[in-house]
């Protein structure tokens, strides 16, 4: 046993032994006693660097908390924590090639024996479990890994040695953050959890607690990369690439000791704004040598800065296109500037005319991005990532598939979900994501044998995106339910294959220790179909965007109907939908290669689920599962309203009360209370809009009005 040492040794922002969370703020799926089958036992960490002190320090404060105790070597570093009863976990020495006594190695592996970046094997069985990161940031996911083992991380298993590596390298989520309070879209756009956990004001906040804690929750579900303001870039954000970049270098800061890199939106015009210049022209020398300087001057602050994120020529953004240049020279200047300090510029593909005239039928929202970007496909450089929203609109409760990701071979792609309930209930509803997303990850553009077409594997080149929807909020998320959006979401990005009903039963689990299998089942119940629940009381049949425009919460039929934003349903007397197909519509479902451009064009084979995105048909058209299209409607709208009834009757159950606390009970009762509500009314507008166009009665005779 070598000499005690009276710290654990720490780093900046890395976790501190004895500093607790904040009383109030909610621990999501890191509650104490996440850390008790750990923090009992004897604990032996070895390796160097930032990510093996977090190791460290979390193995620290979990023996703190439990009782065990901890050694540290390597690197020539020895330090160890003693329980108050003094018990250590001795056997340990400097080199920490041994096991010794410890329950639990956790250590970095030699050189040349490692499988992958990030990954790490999991050894269970004889006397000790091993955790050997295959580098520093491995054994940062391994050390979480067994954390939500708990028990089952101990004790004899047959399986022999398991490794475990990410399948995208990039696992990334975007905050839709202003520094500046924006006069209609506040602190945090299409944010519903309360402000910014980075920003407030005008300013980086003064106590950035939350945002340390953010960053260990992330690590926790496998997130490596974090964008900390808007895509819309306002004057006082374009600021942070310049005079406020101390701002960007103590996030970094914060969120490099968990093994997450930091991005930045910046805007296209930032070399007019910022640098004084008369252009933005990227093919202008002293343009490009502006961006070249400044890229350099950010990463001589933060060396491991992870890149630059732009919306250009998009919903009023400048971009290339002001100058008569294309997307490939936009990024491209851009990938220039970043590429020699090893980072990417994620340049996003959401372009498309937002000034569009209703009256024109031949204009497609849906083509735009594929038209705008496909011509480009293997002309921009290797630094260059991009990123495509998921459907082809807007984050809709049901898309298909964005037909661009499937038609850019050599380039490399980020798929962007949407974690912020935009409209998908705005964190007010209960709204469980992780299926949608896994239908999406799992598709497969050229039809079930190929899997190498699958949307999982495609992104390999660019990782998963997607908008953060966490706020200053005490529970995180408004919806203490929408925790499980954010925690499955980094479970998908690390393996875009794992089932949706078992990260929800993890993530229950976890964050509700005291909830026992009965309890797990209640929420298992509630939340994994309630995306399909959403999805029956609201817009039908893929159509979308039947929701009020001011805020795009609840409903509002045409809203959007003699609107400029491209999102039309097309409803009259006789049908509805939108004609997509090549035959004698916009032509959309021919962006999908074979099997899927003919599954869609035509009427027998159209999933129910998208029929009205591809089609335009009489309310009387009977679909696949029988039903017409207009008893479809009131069918659905009326199950999706009592479902939301029933959501709210589960969990007025004692012991989900007892499990869950009073305070997160209370809360979730009054959001289910506004989904009841809210429900109800897109049944009875959603349903009274198509019985007044139609004139036709529900079958059943319920009430419409
Ligand atoms: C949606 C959202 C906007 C956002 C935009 C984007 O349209 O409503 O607030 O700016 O997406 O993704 O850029």
């Amino acid at each position: 046993m070598t000499a005690p040492t009276p710290a654990a040794p720490t780093s900046s922002g890395a976790a501190d032994a004895d500093k607790p969370l904040p009383v109030d703020v909610h621990p999501a799926w890191l509650p104490p006693d996440a850390f008790r089958a750990i923090g009992s036992r004897r604990v032996h960490v070895h390796g160097s660097g930032l990510l093996v002190d977090t190791v460290t320090s979390e193995v620290a404060r979990a023996c703190a908390l439990h009782g065990g105790s901890w050694v540290r070597t390597g690197d020539g570093v020895t330090a160890d924590g003693v329980t108050a009863d003094g018990a250590t976990a001795d056997g340990a020495t400097a080199d920490g090639a041994t096991t010794g006594s410890a329950d639990l190695v956790l250590r970095v592996a030699g050189p040349g024996r490692g499988t992958g970046p990030e990954g790490y094997t999991l050894h269970r069985g004889g006397t000790a479990t091993v955790v050997e990161g295959h580098d520093p940031a491995g054994l940062l996911y391994g050390f979480f890994h067994a954390v939500q083992l708990g028990e089952q991380a101990f004790g004899a298993h047959d399986a022999g040695p398991q490794v475990h590596g990410p399948a995208l390298a990039r696992r990334m989520l975007d905050h839709w953050d202003n520094v500046a309070v924006h006069p209609s879209m506040g602190q945090v756009e299409r944010g519903y959890a309360g402000g910014s956990i980075f920003w407030r004001a005008g300013r980086l906040r003064e106590d950035l607690g939350r945002a340390a804690d953010y960053a260990r929750l992330l690590a926790a579900c496998g997130i490596n990369a974090v964008s900390v303001n808007n895509v819309n870039v306002h004057r006082t954000e374009a600021l942070l690439l310049t005079e406020r970049l101390d701002d960007v270098v103590t996030l970094a800061d914060l969120f490099r000791p968990y093994g997450i890199r930091t991005h930045l939106a910046v805007t296209f015009a930032a070399p007019v704004v910022l640098g004084g210049l008369p252009t933005a022209d990227p093919l202008d020398p002293a343009v490009r040598d502006w961006w070249r300087r400044t890229t350099e001057a950010v990463y001589a602050r933060i060396p491991d800065f992870g890149g630059y994120l732009v919306k250009a020529d998009s919903e009023g953004q400048p971009g290339p296109h002001g100058y008569g240049r294309t997307h490939v020279d936009g990024a491209d200047m851009l990938a220039e500037a970043v590429a020699p300090h090893g980072g990417v510029v994620h340049w996003r593909a959401f372009v498309y005319n937002h000034r569009q005239d209703w009256r024109d039928r031949r204009t497609d929202r849906a083509n735009a991005a594929y038209d705008a970007f496909t011509p480009h496909d293997g002309a921009f450089h290797d630094a260059v990532v991009v990123q495509v929203k998921h459907g082809p609109i807007d984050f809709q409760p049901r898309e298909p598939v964005s037909p661009l990701i499937g038609a850019m071979p050599r380039t490399r792609l980020a798929v962007e979900l949407q974690v912020t309930q935009e409209y998908t209930g705005q964190q007010r509803h209960v709204c469980y994501l992780a299926p949608m997303w896994s239908q999406i990850l799992r598709f497969r553009f050229r039809g079930d044998a190929d899997e190498g077409s699958a949307v999982g594997r495609i992104t390999r080149g660019g990782g998963l995106v997607a908008v953060s929807n966490v706020g200053d909020d005490r529970f995180w998320t408004g919806h203490p339910l929408a925790q499980a959006n954010l925690y499955a979401y980094g479970r998908l990005a690390w393996d875009p294959d794992a089932d949706p009903s078992a990260l929800l039963d993890a993530w229950a689990a976890l964050t509700f220790p005291a909830a026992g299998p009965d309890v797990v089942a209640v929420l298992h119940a509630m939340m994994d179909r309630s995306w399909l629940t959403y999805e029956k009381y609201t817009a039908p049949l893929g159509i979308g965007f039947m929701v009020d425009p001011s805020g795009h919460y609840g409903p509002a039929v045409d809203g959007y109907e003699y609107s400029p934003w491209g999102t039309y349903h097309f409803a009259d007397r006789d049908g509805v939908g939108v004609d997509r197909t090549l035959a004698t519509g916009t032509g959309f479902a021919g962006r999908f290669p074979q099997p899927w451009s003919q599954v869609y064009e035509s009427l027998d084979t159209c999933p129910d689920e998208v029929l009205l995105f591809f089609h335009h048909v009489p309310y009387g058209h009977r679909l696949q599962n029988g039903s017409t299209v207009l008893q479809h409607i009131y069918d659905t709208h009326f199950d999706g309203a009592r479902e939301a009834e029933e959501l709210a009757a589960r969990w007025d159950d004692a012991r989900v009360q007892a499990a869950v606390g009073p305070d997160l009970h209370a809360r979730v009762r009054e959001r289910l209370a506004e989904q009841v509500h809210s429900a109800r009314e897109w049944c009875d507008q959603v349903n009274s809009y198509f019985y007044r166009k139609s004139g036709v009665p529900d079958a059943h005779g319920r009430p419409i009005y």
